[in-house]
């Protein structure tokens, strides 16, 4: 298995800095992307940070994950709630043996009734939700302690 670890991000996550910023804070895409390449670097593992408004899109970088050995970090958005075809890529990648974890920057739990279905967490290795963009950086110190483990 390798280091690398793919961030994926789901829609209007591209607009963070500038979408709620009560909810997710001011700091914006780049931001986080400089952040988890940081945090990675820290850890031994390449990061790489993607994000895509398209669900076929987020699908195929779950195929190419599972393609390739490489284990996911996602924070899926809206898709969490509804996306069954996402469900059914991201449990391609933990029944390939690779961690998936999933991350929420808000807690979804404390929101909105229909924030609280998370279709994704039933396959996924582990959730993080509300730590912020703090939640990544714990997401990757579990990938690299599961992979250590394994
Ligand atoms: C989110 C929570 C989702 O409910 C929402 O649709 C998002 C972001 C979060 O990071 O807190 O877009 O996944």
């Amino acid at each position: 298995m390798s280091t690398k670890v793919v961030v994926v991000n789901g829609p209007n996550l591209g607009r963070l800095g500038v979408r709620e910023p009560d909810v997710y804070g001011h700091q914006d895409l780049e931001a986080l992307r400089r952040d988890c390449r940081d945090w990675g670097a820290e850890l031994g593992l390449e990061v790489e940070v993607r994000q895509s408004n398209d669900e076929g899109e987020v699908i195929s970088w779950m195929h190419q994950a599972v393609d390739e050995q490489t284990p996911v970090v996602m924070n899926p958005a809206a898709f969490t709630h509804y996306s069954y075809s996402l469900a059914d890529a991201a449990a391609q990648v933990t029944d390939a043996g690779l961690p998936l974890m999933e991350v929420h920057i808000s807690n979804p739990a404390s929101r909105e009734a229909f924030r609280r279905h998370s279709v994704i967490s039933p396959v996924a290795t582990g959730t993080i939700t509300g730590m912020g963009f703090y939640g990544y950086r714990l997401a990757l110190e579990s990938v690299a302690h599961l992979l250590e483990r394994s």
